[in-house]
């Protein structure tokens, strides 16, 4: 097993790409916290539970430093360590820039960007005692190219890539190393809305020809996670079939 007796933190755990993340992990051994503001599916914590002696679902909005300092604290008394945190709740709250109400610009920057910021901020104290951990933010191929109707999003997600590598550098003494994924179109809640015709527009600009499974990306951040990838630091790794090249 890849992460036995390791301690994995997942936010946004009880969405689509957090859901397959705590269950990969589980399975390579992993102990899991899981962080969302929604339950997470009682289905998936029984598959986890077959897993990993160790489930902990934590109720965080990790916009709020305090909830997630709490929080934190909590599950380091409880599970003794902390070497995995991934980073993966997001929204979208999509509009055209000039129809784009200040607040939906903030929500987006606040959760996305400074929701990391926040759980990075706390978890890498807890990193930085015990001179080990893994860093791996989701971010998307939209914070490098843009994206028509999602200004918030990119740039949270393009800030995320800056913040990726500034504490990468910081803490790579301390050999916590500090990684971005950057999925393209993956199939879960936050993609279903979309409609039939629009997938297949988006499909012909996939050379691999279809949407990513969660499951494409948790393989990766099992990678990231694991000690196979302890010389990788400060890199932003594509998942999005071929998509952006
Ligand atoms: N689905 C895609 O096509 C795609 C593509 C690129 C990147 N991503 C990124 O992958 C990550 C996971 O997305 P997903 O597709 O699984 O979406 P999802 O909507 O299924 O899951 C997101 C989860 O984040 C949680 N969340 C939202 N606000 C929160 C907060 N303040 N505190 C704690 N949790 C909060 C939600 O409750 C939800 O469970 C996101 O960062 C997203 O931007 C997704």
């Amino acid at each position: 097993m890849r992460l036995e007796k390791q301690v994995a933190l997942i936010t946004g755990a009880s969405g689509g790409i957090g859901n397959s993340l705590a269950y990969l992990f589980a399975q390579e051994g992993s102990k899991i916290i899981l962080w969302d503001i929604a339950e997470p599916s009682p289905t998936l914590l029984a598959q986890i539970k077959n897993f990993s002696r160790e489930v902990l679902f934590q109720r965080v909005d990790i916009t709020q430093i305090k909830e997630v300092e709490e929080a934190m604290k909590k599950s380091y008394e409880r599970l003794k360590r902390l070497d995995i945190l991934v980073n993966n709740a997001g929204i979208t709250k999509d509009n055209l820039l000039f129809r784009m109400a200040e607040r939906d610009w903030e929500r987006v920057i606040g959760v996305n960007l400074k929701g990391t910021f926040n759980c990075t901020k706390v978890a890498s104290r807890f990193m930085m005692r015990q001179k080990y951990g893994k860093i791996i933010n989701i971010a998307s191929v939209i914070g490098l190219i843009g994206n028509i109707g999602q200004s918030n999003y990119a740039a949270s997600k393009a800030g995320i890539l800056g913040l990726t590598k500034s504490v990468a550098r910081e803490l790579a003494r301390f050999k916590i190393n500090v990684n971005a994924i950057a999925p393209g179109y993956v199939n879960t809640p936050m993609t279903e809305a979309l409609s039939p015709k629009v997938k297949e527009e988006m499909i012909k600009n996939i050379p691999l020809g279809r949407f990513g499974e969660p499951v494409d990306v948790a393989k990766l951040a099992l990678f990231l996670a694991s000690e196979e990838s302890s010389y990788l630091t400060g890199q932003v790794i594509k998942v999005d079939g071929g998509m952006v090249m």
